[in-house]
C-alpha cells in the first residue's frame, strides 16, 4: 500500500463532509499489568486514513476549499527511541505520509482550539473513547468561549464513523489482496492443526501450532483470541480456556484467524480428534456443510444481507427435524423459533480491519429496526459464513449427539457476478478432512 492510497481515502472523505474539521484519534496504549503493556494495536479508522502505527498521534482534516490533512504525533526524541525504537517525528511523518502538515502531540490542544475556530461542522467518532470525548468537548467549549472575539465553535458535531464505515465496508483491490494473503495463512494454520491433532493432546498444544503458523508467516497477531474447542467445549460459543485434553471420539472445532496488515481473517473448522467421523458426528456436519453451502450461494451482489442467513436457516431447520431435534415443518420450526436452542448465532458479521467489521446492516443506518430492511450485497463486501449446531445433553436430545457442537465458516468477499471463498483452502468435506487427517 502506498501513501497515495491513504492520500485518496482522504480526499474521499474530506469531499463527503464538504465543511468542517474532522479529529480522528489513533488508539491508547493499555497497561496490562506492572509495566506491561498489551501489544499495541492502532485505531482501525486513523489506520484507514493514514497508513500510520505509532501510538499517540491524532488525524485532523479540514474540509472545504483548500481542503488539508494533518497529523500530530510524538516528537522524535533519541533518549525513548533507545528504549523504544523509532518515532517518525512530525517532519519525517509529513513527508513520508504525505500528510499538508504535521505538529509534534504535544501541541494538539493549542493547535486544535484555533483550527475549530468558525468551522461550522466537527466530525469525530463521539462515544467512542470517554476520555477524548471529554477533550475533545471541552476543546470545542474554549472556542465557545472567544465568542467575543468573533470566532463561533462548531455548532454541529456529527459522528464521522456514518461516513467512514461505509467508505470501510467497500473494499478496495489493495485490500482484497491483503485479505487474501491473511485468509492463506490462517488456512494453512487450520491444514497444520487437522495434521498436527491427536487424542492425548491439549487444546493448547493445537493453539501453538495455528500460532506458529501466523507468526512464521509473518502475521504477528490473532484477528481474535482463538477457539480450541474439544467435546463439549465446542458447544461454549466463546470458549477460550483451550486447556483441555483430546479424546479420541470426540470432535474439534477451531475458531481462529491472523491479523495482517491491520486485516482480518476467520475461520473456523471442526473435526474428529483421531482423524474420523462418527456417523452421528457425520450426520450433523453434513447438515451445517449443507447449510454452509446454501448461505454461500446466497452471497450475491443485489441479494439482502440475510439471505445467506435464511438460506442457511432453511437447510438447518430440515436438518435438525431430521435428527428428531425439533419437530413440525420447516416452516413452523422457522416460525417458532426452535431450532434457536441450536443454532443461536446468526450466520455472519462483515470482515475487514476489525473481525466485526464496521458497516451498516440495513438501509437507512443501524437505528432502522424494520426486518425487512437489510441491505442489498454489493462488490467488494466482505463478510463471514458461519452456520453451526451446538447439542447441548437434555432428555429430551438423541443420546448419539449429545456435546457435538460444529460451525464452519469460511470468509466470503462479493464480486460483481457471485462471490470468492477467501478461505476455501481450508477442507471441509468429510472427505478432505479425513484424507488430510490420515497423512
Ligand atoms: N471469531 C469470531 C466470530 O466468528 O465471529
Ligand atoms: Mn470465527
Ligand atoms: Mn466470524
Amino acid at each position: 500500500m502506498t501513501t497515495t492510497q491513504y492520500a485518496q481515502r482522504r480526499a474521499r472523505l474530506l469531499e463527503k463532509m464538504q465543511h468542517g474539521i474532522a479529529v480522528v484519534p489513533t488508539a491508547p496504549e493499555i497497561a496490562r499489568n506492572g509495566d506491561s503493556h498489551y501489544s499495541y494495536r492502532h485505531d482501525s479508522n486513523f489506520y484507514y486514513l493514514s497508513g500510520f502505527t505509532e501510538p499517540e498521534a491524532v488525524l485532523v482534516l479540514i474540509a472545504g476549499v483548500s481542503p488539508k490533512a494533518m497529523l500530530f504525533c510524538r516528537e522524535k526524541n533519541p533518549e525513548r527511541e533507545i528504549w523504544d525504537g523509532h518515532r517518525y517525528g512530525p517532519d519525517a511523518a509529513r513527508e513520508q505520509f504525505g500528510f499538508d502538515a504535521a505538529y509534534p502531540i504535544a501541541q494538539l490542544d493549542e493547535k486544535l482550539a484555533e483550527l475549530m475556530g468558525n468551522q461550522p461542522a466537527l466530525f469525530y467518532p463521539l462515544g467512542h473513547d470517554a476520555a477524548w470525548d471529554e477533550r475533545i468537548l471541552k476543546l470545542r467549549s474554549a472556542v465557545r468561549a472567544k465568542v467575543r472575539s468573533g470566532i463561533r465553535a462548531p455548532d454541529e458535531i456529527r459522528d464521522i464513523r456514518a461516513l467512514l464505515n461505509e467508505m470501510r465496508l467497500i473494499k478496495d483491490t489493495h485490500e482484497l489482496d491483503i485479505m487474501r494473503r491473511a485468509a492463506a495463512i490462517s488456512t494453512s494454520a487450520h491444514r497444520r492443526a487437522m495434521q498436527f491433532t491427536r487424542p492425548g493432546l491439549f487444546e493448547y498444544q493445537v493453539e501453538a501450532e495455528l500460532l506458529h503458523e501466523f507468526c512464521s508467516h509473518g502475521a504477528r497477531h490473532t484477528a481474535y483470541t482463538s477457539i480450541v474447542a474439544s467435546g463439549a467445549n465446542a458447544c461454549v460459543l466463546h470458549y477460550v480456556g483451550n486447556d483441555a485434553r483430546l479424546k479420541g471420539g470426540d470432535l474439534l472445532l477451531i475458531d481462529a484467524g491472523c491479523e495482517l496488515g491491520s486485516y482480518a481473517s476467520d475461520i473456523t473448522r471442526t473435526f474428529p480428534v483421531n482423524g474420523k467421523f462418527s456417523a452421528a458426528q457425520k450426520d450433523v456436519y453434513e447438515i451445517v456443510l449443507a447449510a454452509q453451502a446454501a448461505a454461500i450461494g446466497a452471497a450475491r451482489p443485489g441479494n439482502a444481507w440475510d439471505a445467506p442467513h435464511n438460506a442457511a436457516l432453511r437447510v438447518l431447520a430440515q436438518g435438525f427435524i431430521d435428527l428428531k431435534l425439533c419437530s413440525g415443518s420447516v416452516d413452523a420450526v422457522l416460525e417458532n423459533e426452535s431450532y434457536k436452542r441450536f443454532y443461536m448465532h446468526r450466520t455472519g458479521h462483515w470482515l475487514g480491519m476489525d473481525v466485526h467489521d464496521v458497516g451498516d446492516y440495513k438501509t437507512g443506518g443501524s437505528a432502522n429496526k424494520n426486518e425487512s430492511d437489510w441491505r442489498p450485497l454489493q462488490p467488494g463486501m466482505v463478510l463471514t459464513v458461519e452456520p453451526g449446531c451446538y447439542i447441548r445433553p437434555a432428555d429430551d436430545v438423541p443420546k448419539a449427539l449429545w456435546n457435538i457442537g460444529i460451525r464452519i465458516e469460511d470468509d466470503v468477499a462479493i464480486t460483481a457476478t457471485g462471490n470468492e471463498v477467501l478461505t476455501e483452502a481450508a477442507p471441509k468435506t468429510v472427505a478432505a478432512i479425513e484424507e488430510l487427517m490420515k497423512r
